[in-house]
């Protein structure tokens, strides 16, 4: 009954009434004694109402104290810019009315401010993709239009070796903005869930055997061995067979550029449990604990200088990471600075429920 609001201004309005007929009683024994009626009974009546009026205004301050506090939280939270949530004091569970509405206002608060966080973490985000990919598109333009522009002005002068090697240059940087400008747009396309994967029953195995096969050519230029360990037991997974080709490619791609010549470049695929793992494994220069926990952030690179990294822009494994969370899967690397890098592929056998990705 004290539980609520009207159960505890009951209680209160009893103990009144209990009074005021304390009171009553004694009053009428006076009368009787002293015979001054009417003189009593106005002076009884104006101390009921004095009394019932101080016993009103103390109930109600003890009912708003609380409400009031409410408030003055509310209005520190708007001043606030909506940024820190609400800090008060209140019940963790049960209370009357007004501890309800504290406890609700205090979780609106840090909903609000929780919201409002991540929103301006999005923006910065945001503006940061922006400029890194301004950033990357101005630099193979400005050279491209140098080249041609060169061409234009010294057409008659300049060697047809010299023609051709600038168009040659020319040429290589509009692939390189061809490939980032693909890039972006797949990954804007597999984050906004634009796409969904064609699952269908796929031999993974042989899957992984042909991308690998693509790259031995590659592999042979650059002095590096390419290593499959592909056993015939590995059952199907349900998978969109071009993703994961791109998804293959990319990691493959990446542990080649990463390798010095004489190293060694392996794709295994093994049945593990309820899933089917992949690795890419290699044995290049490897990745600190510190660069590894940003790999696959969109737009990272271990090192933006490096001549290896030039026309990459940090998008293959955020591209990856994308694909993978949608065939329900995981990605993870393993790395060791100078003793090389493992990426981690598992993939469920039974089909993922794609509504929640
Ligand atoms: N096998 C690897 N060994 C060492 N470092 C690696 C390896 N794979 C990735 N990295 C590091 O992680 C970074 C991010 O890789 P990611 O594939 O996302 O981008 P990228 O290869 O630089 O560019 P893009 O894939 O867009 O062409 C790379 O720049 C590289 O520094
Ligand atoms: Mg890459």
């Amino acid at each position: 009954m004290f539980q609520s609001l009207y159960g505890r201004l009951a209680a209160v309005l009893m103990g009144v009434f209990v009074a005021v007929g304390g009171l009553t009683l004694l009053a009428s024994e006076r009368m009787l004694e002293t015979e001054r009626l009417l003189e009593l009974a106005s002076h009884l009546i104006l101390g009921a109402l004095a009394f019932s009026l101080l016993a009103a205004l103390i109930v109600f301050r003890l009912l708003t104290r609380r409400l009031r506090a409410l408030c003055v939280a509310i209005e520190a939270f708007r001043d606030g810019g909506f940024a820190a949530p609400l800090r008060l004091a209140v019940p963790v569970a049960a209370g009357d009315e007004i501890d309800r509405l504290a406890r609700v206002c205090v979780e609106m608060s840090e909903r609000i401010a929780g919201q409002l966080d991540a929103q301006a973490r999005a923006e910065a985000c945001r503006r940061e993709l922006l400029a890194n990919v301004s950033h990357d598109l101005r630099t193979p333009l400005a050279s491209m239009q140098g080249y041609l522009e060169t061409l234009l002005l010294k057409a008659d002068s300049l060697a047809p070796e010299e023609r051709h090697g600038y168009l040659q240059i020319a040429t290589r940087h509009c692939e390189r903005l061809g490939k980032l400008v693909g890039d972006l747009f797949e990954l804007t396309r597999l984050e906004a869930r634009e796409v969904r994967p064609n699952l269908e029953p796929f031999p993974i195995a042989e899957l992984a055997q042909d991308v690998a096969q693509k790259f031995e050519l590659q592999a042979g230029n650059a002095g590096l061995r390419l290593q499959t360990t592909i056993p015939p037991d590995v059952p199907a997974v349900p998978a969109d067979v071009g993703m994961l080709e791109r998804l293959l490619e990319n990691l493959i791609e990446n542990a080649m550029r990463h390798t010095p010549a004489g190293g060694v470049i392996g794709v295994a695929v093994a049945a593990d449990g309820e899933a089917v793992e992949l690795r890419v494994s290699d044995t290049g220069r490897g990745m600190a604990a510190e660069e590894l926990a940003h790999v696959f952030d969109r737009y990272y690179r271990v090192d933006r200088g490096e001549a290896a990294d030039a026309g990459h822009a940090g998008l293959g494994l955020a591209i990856c990471r994308r694909i993978v969370e949608l065939h329900g899967g995981s990605i993870r690397a393993e790395s060791r600075p100078g003793a090389g890098t493992c990426f981690v592929v598992r993939l469920p056998v039974a089909a993922p429920r794609l509504s929640a990705g």
